[in-house]
């Protein structure tokens, strides 16, 4: 068996590296491929992939993709999204499939098909026109700014204040960005990252925010504390990850008056607080989901 982890960081993150562990644990051969690295090739009269400008890469029954890496031109994110699909039409299982990760990838498209399952998630528009966010904004009251695509907390701005929503939205305008608005809805100053794989939640944690701040990533400081998988959170885990054929995830879900919400789904989520807090390692359940799928 071999197997491949995609991602562009020049050293495996802490996740890339469990997932490798846990493959050489299951006997199976592991490389650690950089998107920026491999050519995409029609050469000798064929279509193939190499690693750098001299080696083939060679056939794989499976590979996990670990981001797109940090992309800022169309081209780039389409060379990287077709060389993937590339991996896929050669027979390659590839995780979490390529249109799977493109839908989770823009946080609008994902509440759309949420939505679709009947999924409950916060009050959500794109726009372009920086006078349509500040009258959603007037609307809706206190609302969080995101970038449509992005991760770790970064780059979201709470406004209640219908100027600050001019404000940012004009900047965003100005760089051609679109101008994600979401009602903040929030009844704790925390949140529930929920882990699935396959067909079952592995875990799940609460995430609160540090004083005085609301995000509530790991990487934005969070504290984190097991939380108990209720039998109303697995169905919604289960059925988001669903949504977006997702066959591993990370659900942030949030508590609202009326229930549970969802804010975002991830289709390569990192583990590493979610495996200090819990102690459950997603990387073994994934390495064999991986195994299982690729043999049969
Ligand atoms: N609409 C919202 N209302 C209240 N809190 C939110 C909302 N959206 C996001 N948050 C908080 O901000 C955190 C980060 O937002 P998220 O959409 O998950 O983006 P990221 O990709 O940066 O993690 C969430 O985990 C949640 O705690
Ligand atoms: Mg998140």
């Amino acid at each position: 068996m071999k197997v491949a982890i995609i991602h562009d960081a020049p050293v495996p993150t802490s996740s890339s590296r469990q997932l490798m562990i846990a493959f050489m644990k299951r006997a199976a051969k592991v490389v650690y491929l950089r998107l920026s690295k491999l050519v995409s090739y029609v050469s000798d009269g064929e279509g193939w992939i190499g690693v750098g400008s001299d080696a083939r890469l060679e056939e794989l029954d499976a590979a996990v993709i670990r981001g797109l890496g940090n992309v800022v031109t169309l081209e780039t994110f389409l060379r990287r999204i077709n060389l993937l699909r590339q991996l896929e039409s050669r027979g390659t299982v590839v995780i979490n499939p390529v249109n799977a990760i493109l839908t989770a990838r823009d946080k609008h498209l994902t509440m759309l098909e949420l939505r679709k399952l009947g999924l409950s998630v916060p009050e959500t528009a794109v726009v372009e026109d920086v006078f349509d966010a500040v009258e959603i904004a007037k609307r809706w009251g206190k609302v969080v700014i995101k970038p449509l695509v992005g991760s770790m907390g970064y780059g979201s701005i709470l406004a209640s204040d219908p100027d600050m929503v001019y404000n940012i939205g004009r900047l965003l305008q100005m760089h051609g960005l679109p101008i994600y608005v979401q009602k903040y809805v929030r009844r704790y100053e925390r949140d529930i990252r929920v882990f699935t794989v396959g067909d079952s939640v592995l875990g799940a944690m609460y995430r609160y925010s540090p004083e005085g701040t609301w995000k509530t990533n790991v990487s934005q400081g969070a504290r984190t504390e097991t939380a108990e998988v209720t039998k109303e959170l697995e169905e919604i885990a289960l059925k988001a990850a669903k949504a977006l054929n997702l066959l591993y995830t990370g659900i942030d879900v949030g508590e609202a008056d009326y229930g549970y919400v969802i804010y975002e789904v991830n289709a390569t989520p990192q583990w590493e607080g979610f495996m200090r807090t819990t102690g459950i390692n997603p990387a073994e359940h994934i390495a064999d989901l991986v195994i299982r799928l690729a043999k049969s």
